[in-house]
């Protein structure tokens, strides 16, 4: 079955078409540049922007890998959860395209679709498992004890991984997204420069927080004045350490807690290269096998929903027009 996977949760407008014996046919997507002047996502604006482009997308997706929309036989859209006026453009859509094809709809919570972007890669989830999330909104460890089985088993408290990153970014004037602008820079400093805090590092738990190292970066940046080059490049490097270790520590703590055979990784932040190293590295010493999304998968895509949704969908399920969206929501197993 074709499928159409709808990802409209934030800032990206990214359609995709999937098929389990094809592949990921194509994605197309229109991010949204304007945001940038605001250093952060504008909610309003991004609805408005995804009204603006989803028809195009959709069009010159279909156009440039030659599919005709009678090939689609259903359709998956991240409902959740996410930005509501930018969920209501793509699940909108979504079910007024269901309806005019003839086709179900099913809706899909984007969290599990970051999760089974690894398996665009590598076939199904190797259960059980233990997945670290880490997104702008979410750092999150789930137990995996079979497929869709999603058991939380720590978050942050505070802020997210990736927008501790956004926030440091910010600080240090390196633009948005963060993220990626943080680990360039960091290419160029020493991880070793400043000592920033590792919260709730010898807390027998496995949640996490970032707010305190947000403030410390943002205290070091105000005592050291104008920071050169190589002073950003190495308060950049040195807080992606912090952020890198803590991660690390936390998932392999968590991953030998429940004596899984497997780690994934998942969400924008597992693009991070630093952080797929010393995962890949500190999994390897441990025995314990080592997953992360292709990186044009780990940032949000209609892919990894297309692929979240095929499950869904072949079991028959159509969420039909009542398809709703929501704000908030983690991630749990149908059955809890
Ligand atoms: O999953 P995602 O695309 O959207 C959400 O669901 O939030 O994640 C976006 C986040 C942003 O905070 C961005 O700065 C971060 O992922 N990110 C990265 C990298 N690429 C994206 N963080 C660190 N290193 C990267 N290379
Ligand atoms: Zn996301």
């Amino acid at each position: 079955m074709l499928i159409l996977g709808i990802e409209t949760s934030c800032d990206d407008t990214s359609l995709s078409l999937y098929a389990e014996d094809r592949g990921v046919v194509g994605v197309t997507t229109a991010a949204q540049l304007i945001h940038e002047r605001y250093g952060g996502v504008v909610p309003e604006i991004a609805s408005r922007e995804h009204v603006r482009s989803i028809m195009s997308v959709y069009e010159s997706l279909l156009e440039r890998n030659g599919v005709g929309q009678g090939e689609i036989g259903g359709i998956a859209v991240s409902n959740g959860p996410g930005l509501i006026g930018s969920l209501l453009v793509g699940t909108g859509f979504a079910k007024s395209l269901a309806y005019a094809l003839g086709v179900p709809v099913v809706g899909v919570h984007h969290i599990e679709a970051h999760i089974l972007a690894n398996e665009l890669a590598g076939g199904p989830l190797e259960c059980p498992c233990l997945v670290l999330v880490v997104s702008g909104g979410h750092t999150q460890l789930f137990h995996v004890a079979s497929a869709g089985d999603y058991v939380l088993a720590g978050s942050t408290r505070d802020d997210a991984a990736g927008e501790a990153f956004d926030k440091i970014a910010k600080m240090l004037g390196l633009g948005f997204p963060g993220g990626p602008a943080v680990q360039k820079s960091a290419e160029r400093g020493n991880p070793a420069a400043v000592d920033f805090p590792r919260a709730m590092k010898k807390r027998g738990d496995f949640d996490f927080s970032f707010s305190g190292l947000k403030t410390a970066v943002r205290l070091h940046v105000e005592a050291a004045g104008r920071l050169d080059d190589g002073g950003i490049a190495d308060v950049a490097a040195s807080a992606q350490e912090a952020i890198v270790d803590i991660l690390a520590l936390k998932t392999l703590a968590c991953a030998r807690h429940f004596g899984v055979g497997h780690v994934y990784l998942a969400g924008g932040v597992a693009a991070n290269g630093p952080l797929r190293d010393r995962m890949r590295a500190d999994c390897d010493a441990a025995g314990i096998a080592w997953h992360a999304p292709l990186l044009e998968y780990c940032t949000d895509n209609g892919a990894m929903v297309a692929r979240a949704g095929h499950h869904y969908l072949v079991e028959g399920r159509d969420d039909g027009l009542d398809l709703d969206v929501f704000a908030r929501g983690i991630l749990s197993s149908p059955s809890a």
